[in-house]
């Protein structure tokens, strides 16, 4: 498995297991995490959100017997406030930020945190109190390295200039290419791209059929349900292994840091890794005719 260093030099694997499908079930959420550690999958995304805390239990747990090894790499993501009611709201002050990191160690069973993210947020958030609660855990090694999780080219803009971000995690898949813009001045500042939803639930897989009807029944972006199915169709007369496809499409980005694949069984997982092995074969040629057959597409909103 390739692994890409972030700026602070924490090493990364190419694929990483996106841990929010895995269920509330340890039983049946253990298997997949070990599962990934065979394939020599070392990152792993969680959030304090996903299941209310109970994500970064299970990660926590099913990880904890490799907490002697110093490969292996959690990420997780605050800002969605939990208020006693057990609503959310979005906070990203200084002083919640701080608050709430303790209590994402404690659920995941660790002293420090590896990669700590800012699950969001907009331009009209308190950008700059927000990134100096980031740089004060950093400073205090309470966190390693942070980034951001955001599709707002404003919002990424700001903390690409005036933050010490390493991660941005974005969606970003052969059909959703609306963070291609962005892509060189991300590189530029050698941050890293965490790619989310890169099967595009399901949809770049060999159950694409299945999910178009299911999951895309509304269509997606500036594809109709017709459109998406037929663009699907197209692509698959250059090359039938979409999930191969994507992730050619990813590793041939200059900034990705890691393909962060969401699993919800080990057969998913399994396929997911022999068709990550496959894109290695994938030419380029290809790739660029299959680039050719999806829509150029772009964000539309928050670019101010
Ligand atoms: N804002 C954020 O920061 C944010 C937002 C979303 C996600 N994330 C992170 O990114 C990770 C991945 O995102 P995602 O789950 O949206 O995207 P994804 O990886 O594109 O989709 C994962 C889903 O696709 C299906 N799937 C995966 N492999 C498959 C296969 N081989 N065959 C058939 N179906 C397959 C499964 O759906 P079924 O379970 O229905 O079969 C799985 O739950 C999440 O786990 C999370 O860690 C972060």
């Amino acid at each position: 498995m390739q692994k890409n260093i972030l700026k602070s030099g924490i090493e990364i694997s190419e694929i990483g297991l996106g841990c929010m499908s895995l269920g509330t079930n340890y039983a049946q959420a253990e298997p997949i995490i070990e599962r990934a550690i065979e394939h020599d999958i070392t990152y792993f995304d969680t959030a304090d959100i996903y299941d209310r805390g109970i994500n970064e239990e299970i990660v926590g747990k099913a990880l904890k017997k490799y907490q002697n090894r110093d490969d292996i790499v959690i990420g997780t993501k605050v800002g969605n406030h939990l208020a006693d009611d057990g609503s959310t709201f979005w906070d990203p002050s200084k002083k919640y930020i701080k608050t709430a990191v303790k209590s994402s160690l404690q659920r995941l069973g660790l002293n420090h945190l590896d990669l700590y993210q800012l699950h969001g947020g907009t331009i009209d958030d308190p950008l700059d109190e927000t990134i100096s609660a980031f740089d004060e855990l950093k400073k205090e090694g309470v966190i390693r390295a942070y980034g951001i999780s955001s599709i707002r080219p404003n919002v990424i803009d700001y903390y690409l200039e005036h933050s010490e971000i390493e991660t941005l995690m974005s969606q970003l898949n052969l059909i959703d290419n609306r963070p291609e813009a962005l892509l060189n001045a991300i590189h530029a500042k050698n941050v890293k791209v965490l790619a989310r939803g890169p099967v595009f639930k399901g949809l770049l897989t060999a159950n694409s059929n299945h999910v178009l009807d299911n999951k895309f029944k509304d269509g997606i972006f500036e594809y109709s349900n017709q459109e998406l199915g037929e663009t699907i169709a197209s692509v698959k007369e250059v090359e039938s292994n979409l999930t191969g496809l994507t992730f050619k499409y990813l590793t041939s980005k200059d900034p990705i840091g890691s393909i962060i694949v969401g699993a919800s069984s080990i057969e998913q997982l399994d396929e997911n890794i022999n068709n990550y092995e496959a894109s290695k074969e994938i030419s380029f040629e290809k790739l660029k005719a299959a680039c050719g057959r999806v829509k150029n597409l772009e964000y539309t909103q928050h670019l101010k």
